[in-house]
């Protein structure tokens, strides 16, 4: 990744500099990375990385993996933050999801990031045949297609970054999400003018072999080009002339409703920052409490600052943020100077606003975690509290499929791996997932399932499992008692998306001899109930942007 290397300013908050380098190194390292690696790819002192690495802990944005540090989904909250206040994904995110089934094509949405694009909005339709790209992911204008229609618009001085950067790194070995590049044509000025003509552009290949997309640019009313949009195909279906051929009258049609509703849609009404968020006086004070000199107040103070911003708050001015996030005007300002400096914030007159850049705080690593790797620190410690094996299961037919799963002690004959299935009817986890489907569809799958006893105690008569899904329905949670195996219980409870849906369900499975159906609701419900809260938390988080995988 290209940095500046200007010194910082006489005000700068240097624990924010240190706290942003440790997790921007997390994020090359694909998220997860050794104190003893931290130190040495950042410079700083083992025992700086460890302050940084509690303070990020406590802040909900690391944790521990045996002797490694992990980021946590909690950390795309940053990201949301910046997406959340340029309104693009929002605004314009539904638009390409309907061009992407339209044409049957992947479709994506990318911003300017000075000599990069970086993708906040993927429709991805690609047929494992090539590289896809993550929300968050940064790549070197001169390989895109989007690269083209943004430097058109650049500065003198953003041709000489453009420039400088090429000549340190002529092959963007600095950018991951690429391969690296084997020609060296300078054929980006003679592009761009050719894309402000047309107003488009082609990649050919430029990424990798067979990978070709097609881009026009989104501008506002002022005619500033704010991201563009690319539809993207393989030559195996069509060169990059007759995918302009049969894409790019649609591709245009779509841009200008964009660029409608970007004049025309209502102000966002600002979205109050959610006061659980870690930075509170309360907060702080518990942080210094229980870590002592391992808490570095000025880092979780920085990037408190991030969250002042979001839907409806793109530009704050210092007393806006000060007030979002209860700092002292001060130690706010200070804030806004080092974060400004690294390239996170800019300023216009007297008001702040986020950049592109604060995607590179491990939204791209955390972007494509399926629920399953989300659920699975939450799973653990539901294991280690019930003392009993705790699975995320989702539907898929009539049956379930296990995703995740944390084994304490063998209670079942099988043996339960990922992948494992069940018929849904008679499992906990099966009647949680049935039980979110209208009554009708209940019925009907009812009727159609294979409904084969597996004990003496399973139920199988549609009209009486039909009151039994209703009882889940209203109560919440679904206990099935020796049905799937004898002396077997189970517990199980909904796992629910950010509108409400439920996608995957939780269940603890115990020994009848350890647990009564009793010792079950009052025992293993409030843990349950815990860990359901804690995985849809940081499937909330993770889910307001990005299209989380819950089927593996
Ligand atoms: C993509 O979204 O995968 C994409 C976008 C622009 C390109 C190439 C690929 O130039």
């Amino acid at each position: 990744m290209p940095t500046d290397d200007s010194p910082a300013p006489a005000e700068a908050v240097g624990p924010l500099i240190r706290g942003i380098g440790v997790l921007r190194e997390l994020t090359e390292a694909d998220g997860r990375q050794s104190p003893g690696g931290l130190s040495r790819a950042t410079g700083l002192a083992r025992s700086t990385v460890d302050r940084v690495a509690a303070t990020l802990t406590r802040m909900g944005y690391l944790r521990q993996i045996g002797r490694d540090v992990a980021l946590t989904p909690r950390l795309m909250e940053l990201g949301n933050a910046y997406l959340g206040a340029t309104g693009l994904p929002d605004l314009l995110g539904p638009h390409a999801d309907r061009l992407a089934d339209a044409l049957d094509e992947s479709v994506s949405i990318a911003v300017p990031d000075r000599d990069g694009i970086r993708f906040i909005h993927q429709a991805t339709r690609r047929r494992a045949l090539s590289l896809t790209f993550r929300i968050g992911d940064l790549l070197p204008a001169e390989r895109t297609a989007h690269g083209q229609v943004f430097a058109a618009d650049w500065t003198e001085e953003e041709w000489a970054h453009w420039r400088e950067r090429r000549a340190a790194d002529p092959q963007n070995l600095r950018f991951p999400a690429i391969p690296p590049f084997r020609q060296s044509a300078d054929f980006l000025a003679e592009a761009s003018a050719v894309a402000r003509a047309r107003g488009w552009a082609v990649d050919d290949q430029m990424i990798e072999p067979g990978l070709i997309a097609l881009v026009v640019p989104v501008r506002d009313s002022q005619g500033r080009q704010l991201c563009g949009v690319s539809v993207v195909s393989h030559t195996s279906r069509h060169s990059a002339r007759s995918l302009r051929e049969a894409v790019l009258p649609t591709l245009r049609e779509t841009v200008a409703a964009m660029e409608y509703d970007l004049r025309h849609a209502p102000p966002t009404e600002p979205v109050q920052r959610p006061a659980d968020v870690a930075g509170s006086a309360a907060w702080t004070e518990a942080s210094k409490q229980e870590l002592g000199r391992h808490f570095v107040e000025a880092l979780a103070r920085g990037l408190t600052v991030l969250t002042a911003f979001g839907p409806g708050r793109a530009e704050l001015p210092l007393t806006a943020v000060a007030e979002a996030t209860g700092l002292a005007r001060a130690t706010a300002r200070r804030a806004l100077i080092t974060l400004e400096h690294l390239g996170y914030v800019t300023a216009h007159g007297r008001e702040f606003s986020l950049t592109p850049r604060v995607l590179d705080l491990g939204f791209a690593p955390l972007a494509d975690q399926p629920l399953s790797r989300i659920a699975e620190p939450h799973l653990a410690d539901l294991a280690v509290e019930a003392q009993d094996s705790a699975s995320l299961a989702v539907l898929t037919g009539d049956d379930i499929q296990y995703t995740a799963r944390i084994a304490v002690r063998r209670v079942m004959s099988v043996n339960i791996t990922i992948g494992t299935r069940f018929p849904a009817f008679v499992t906990s986890l099966g009647r949680v997932l049935l039980a979110d489907l209208p009554p009708a569809e209940r019925a009907a799958r009812l009727q159609r399932a294979d409904r084969n006893p597996l004990t003496s105690h399973t139920v199988t008569d549609p009209a009486r499992l039909a009151q039994l899904l209703e009882a889940v329905a209203q109560d919440g949670y679904a206990l099935v008692d020796e049905e799937v195996e004898e002396g077997l219980r189970s517990i199980a409870i909904p796992v629910r998306d950010h509108t409400g849906r439920v996608v995957a369900a939780v269940n603890v499975a115990t020994h009848a001899g350890h647990r009564s159906l009793a010792q079950c609701r009052e025992e293993l419900l409030p843990a349950l109930r815990t860990a359901a809260a804690r995985i849809e938390n940081d499937l909330h988080t993770s889910g307001r942007y990005v299209r989380i995988a819950t089927a593996s």
